[in-house]
């Protein structure tokens, strides 16, 4: 569970200036672009989204002409907000949790998380449920905090220079501060989170750590030179 971050309209606010804020939001310069390749095509997708927050990508999967989206979220700060951003009979939001939500079997040709699982402690019967509710052909794409920052319990001191990486291989819990109020993350190995997918009888198809692209950053060599040190996401591709 978030620990109460998602369901503070303040630490939501905060959050959300910075997934917003152009070059220095690391979603917008490096995780969304890595996503939207590894996505591909969404024209005429069945598309369920686990951890959708604000509702900015169902508005993208609508306007590429998704067949349907239903993102799922937990926090009702996050749920109020995607329903006043994305309008539209395609685009559909509950508030629920993604270890108590079910989805409907082979329902999916697309199912997405972002920046959601490393708040879930256990992802074996999730990744089941998504492998289920997938048709055939469908894939999981989803992206997480990097192992190397997930690893650590130290919040960085300013802008993130170096990462001091520790206990790597111990996985579970970390508490963390996170725009000044706790957070509870769950550490996990890249062959953790590989194996979990096998075991739930997915695939891998694709694996990126969202390099940062120099042309992404406005010509602000600095914040491009920042973001080469430190890895922020890792980002799984797999197909049932
Ligand atoms: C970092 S935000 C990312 C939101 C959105 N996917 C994006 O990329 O902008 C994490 C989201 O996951 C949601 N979340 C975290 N744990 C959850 C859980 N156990 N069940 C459902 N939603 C959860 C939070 O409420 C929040 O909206």
């Amino acid at each position: 569970m978030t620990a109460g971050f998602y369901d503070d309209p303040a630490s939501v606010a905060a959050y959300l200036d910075h997934r917003h804020s152009k070059i220095r939001s690391p979603n917008l310069v490096m995780e969304d672009p890595a996503f939207a390749a590894a996505i591909g095509e969404l024209e005429g997708l069945r598309i369920l989204d686990l951890g959708c927050g604000d509702g900015t990508f169902g508005l993208t999967c609508s306007n590429q002409g998704c067949s349907t989206y239903l993102g799922v979220d937990s926090s009702q700060e996050m749920i109020r907000r995607a329903n006043h951003l994305t309008a539209g009979p395609l685009v559909e939001f509950v508030q629920d949790s993604i270890e108590v939500y079910v989805p409907n079997a082979a329902a999916y040709d697309l199912v997405t998380s972002r920046m959601a699982l490393h708040y879930v402690e256990d992802l074996n019967p999730i990744f089941e449920r998504v492998s289920q509710a997938l048709v055939p052909s469908g894939s999981f794409v989803f992206s997480v905090i990097h192992p190397i920052i997930t690893s650590g319990n130290q919040a960085p001191d300013g802008p993130r220079q170096t990462q001091v990486v520790d206990n790597y291989f111990s996985s579970g819990p970390r508490s963390r501060s996170w725009f000044g109020r706790p957070v509870l993350w769950h550490h996990r190995t890249i062959e953790q989170y590989l194996s979990l997918l096998s075991g739930a009888g997915l695939s891998l198809t694709g694996l990126a750590e969202c390099r940062p692209v120099r042309e992404l950053f406005a010509g602000d060599q600095a914040e491009y030179e920042r973001r080469l040190r430190v890895p922020v996401f890792l980002l799984l591709q797999a197909a049932r």
